[in-house]
C-alpha cells in the first residue's frame, strides 16, 4: 500500500501565520504539523509516501523530512502548480501508484489519536472500493457529512447547511487503484474545485464505500484554537 499526504492549500483561516508559512509546517506541540502525518503512515506499515505540496514551500518540507529515513519510510515529493482541490492534488500522484495497488490518503492537517492499523489491515485484504473514517462532532456543517441508511453511507454532503447526521468525514481515506479513473470522471464543483467528496460519492453510489468511527480525539487543525488544542494534546502525549 502506498501513502499520499496532501499538504498544499492556502490556510486562509490560519492567517496571518500562513501568509509566510505553509499551514502544515506550523508547530503543533514539539513538531511541525507534517511530522504527525508521516508518523501515522509509518505506524500502519506504509513504506513509500508521496507528499503533495505547493511549490512555494517545497524546500522547507524537504529540509525537515528529507528522504524520510527518520521515520523509516521513503518520501518523494510532488508540487501542485495550481490549487484545484483535494481530488485534483490526489490525481497528481497517479504515476506513483500501480493500478493494482491500494493507497492511503491523509490530509496533512488532520491530527488524531486513533491507531488505524486494524482498519488499514482489513482494507488491505478487501478486494476493491474505498473506506472513510467518521468522527462524531458538534459542528458537522464545517465538513463532509455522511447520510447513513441501514449502516451504509448512501452519500456524503459537503458542508451542508443542515447536516443529515452529526458525523464528519475525516481527511483519512483508503482507496483502490481505480481512484484515478474516478477522479477523471469528476467535474469541478461550484467553487471550481475537484472535490474529494464527489470521488467518495462515486464509490458510495456503487455501494463500495465502507467506513468506521474514530473513537479518540480528532481535529483538522484549521483554526487557531483547534491548532492550539491539538498542540496541547500532542505535547501531553509526547512529553516536554
Ligand atoms: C476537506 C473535505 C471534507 C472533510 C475535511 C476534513 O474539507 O472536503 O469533506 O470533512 O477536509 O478535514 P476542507 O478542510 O478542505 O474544507
Amino acid at each position: 500500500m502506498k501513502g499520499i499526504i496532501l499538504a498544499g492549500g492556502t490556510g486562509t483561516r490560519l492567517r496571518p501565520m500562513t501568509l509566510i508559512m505553509n499551514k502544515h509546517l506550523l508547530p503543533v506541540g514539539k513538531y511541525p504539523m507534517i511530522h504527525y502525518a508521516i508518523s501515522k503512515m509509518a505506524a500502519v506499515g506504509i513504506e513509500e509516501i508521496m507528499l503533495v505540496t505547493s511549490k512555494q514551500s517545497a524546500g522547507l518540507f524537504t529540509e525537515y523530512i528529507g528522504d524520510g529515513r527518520t521515520w523509516n519510510v521513503s518520501v518523494t515529493y510532488k508540487t501542485q502548480e495550481t490549487a484545484g482541490g483535494i481530488a485534483q492534488a490526489l490525481g497528481l500522484t497517479e504515476s506513483f501508484v500501480k493500478p493494482s495497488e491500494k493507497l492511503m490518503v491523509l490530509l496533512g492537517d488532520n491530527l488524531f489519536e486513533d491507531t488505524l492499523k486494524e482498519a488499514v489491515d482489513a482494507f488491505r485484504l478487501q478486494g476493491q472500493g474505498a473506506h472513510v473514517f467518521l468522527k462524531k462532532v458538534d459542528d458537522p456543517q464545517r465538513y463532509g457529512v455522511p447520510e447513513l441508511l441501514n449502516g451504509r453511507i448512501v452519500r456524503i454532503v459537503e458542508k451542508p447547511k443542515v447536516a443529515p447526521t452529526s458525523f464528519a468525514v475525516t481527511g483519512i481515506y483508503l482507496y483502490d487503484g481505480g481512484v484515478y479513473d474516478v477522479i477523471r470522471s469528476v467535474r469541478p464543483s461550484a467553487r471550481g474545485e475537484l472535490e474529494i467528496t464527489d470521488v467518495n460519492n462515486a464509490y458510495a453510489e456503487q455501494e463500495k464505500l465502507s467506513y468506521n468511527l474514530l473513537t479518540g480525539w480528532w481535529t483538522d487543525a484549521g483554526t487557531h484554537r483547534s491548532l492550539l488544542e491539538a498542540g496541547i494534546r500532542l505535547m501531553e502525549r509526547d512529553g516536554t
